[in-house]
C-alpha cells in the first residue's frame, strides 16, 4: 500500500510506548501511518523511539497548563495543525474533558488492560489476582466521556494462574496488546469499524458483544 493512501494517525502516550512501537512495526499492509505521537510527558522511552524512527513527535506537558480544558486544546491544536483525524491512546495517562472526547468522537480509540466494564481505571492487575479472578485480559474501546467506559470493540483473555503475578499478567496482557492492536486501528481507519448513537458496528453490523481475539 503506497504511503499517500494511507490514514495519518496521532498516537499518544506517557511513557514506554511498547504498545506505539507494536502500532509502528505493523503498519507493513495496513492503511493507517503514525505520522505524530504526543507524549504528556518530557523524556520518555516512547518519544526517544518514535524520534529514532523518524517519526514526528511533540511533547505537550501537561504540568505546565493550569487547566484540563486548556492542555486539551493544545492536543486538539497540535493533532489538527498535522491535519490528523484519527486519535490512538497507548498508555495516555491522562483524563480527557467532555470537549476532547466529543472532538475526537468515534475517531478514537483507547487500549486497557482489563476485561471492562471490570476494573475501569489503575491497577488493574492487582485488582484481578486480589478477587481471585480465573481469567483476566484486554479490551480495546471507542472513548467516550466516561472514563474506559466507551463500547468494548475487541477483548483478549487468558486464564490467570496460581502462580501468576502482576508482572507476570501485566507481561501476558502486553503481548496480547501488540498482537491486537493494530487491526482494530486499520478496521476504524478503512471504515470496517464505526461508532454511531454510542454503540459499536463492525462491518455494518451492531457489536452486541466485544469481538474475541483467539
Ligand atoms: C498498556 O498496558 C495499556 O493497556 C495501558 O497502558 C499500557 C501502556 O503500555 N493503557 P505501553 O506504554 O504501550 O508499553
Amino acid at each position: 500500500m503506497s504511503v499517500e493512501k494511507k490514514t495519518p494517525v496521532a498516537v499518544l502516550i506517557s511513557g514506554t510506548g511498547s504498545n506505539l512501537q507494536a502500532l509502528i512495526d505493523a503498519e507493513a499492509g495496513r492503511s493507517y501511518q503514525v505520522t505524530l505521537v504526543i507524549s504528556n510527558r518530557p523524556n520518555t522511552i516512547g518519544i526517544a523511539k518514535a524520534s529514532q524512527q523518524n517519526i514526528p513527535t511533540l511533547v505537550i506537558d501537561h504540568s505546565l497548563y493550569k487547566t484540563r480544558e486548556e492542555f486539551d486544546s493544545e492536543v486538539i491544536k497540535a493533532i489538527e495543525a498535522a491535519n490528523i483525524t484519527t486519535v490512538i491512546l497507548a498508555g495516555f495517562m491522562r483524563i480527557l474533558t467532555m470537549e476532547f472526547t466529543r472532538h475526537f468522537l468515534g475517531r478514537m480509540l483507547n487500549i486497557h488492560p482489563s476485561l471492562l466494564p471490570k476494573y475501569p481505571g489503575l491497577n488493574t492487575h492487582q485488582k484481578a489476582l486480589e478477587n481471585q479472578d480465573s481469567e483476566h485480559g484486554l479490551s480495546i474501546h471507542f472513548v467516550t466521556a466516561e472514563l474506559d467506559g466507551g463500547p468494548v470493540i475487541q477483548q483478549a483473555s487468558f486464564p490467570i494462574q496460581a502462580s501468576d503475578s502482576v508482572d507476570s499478567l501485566k507481561k501476558t496482557v502486553q503481548k496480547l496488546e501488540h498482537q491486537c492492536y493494530p487491526d482494530v486501528v486499520d478496521w476504524l481507519v478503512t471504515g470496517k469499524l464505526k461508532l454511531k448513537n454510542n454503540q459499536a458496528f463492525f462491518n455494518q453490523q451492531p457489536l452486541l458483544k466485544p469481538l474475541q481475539f483467539c
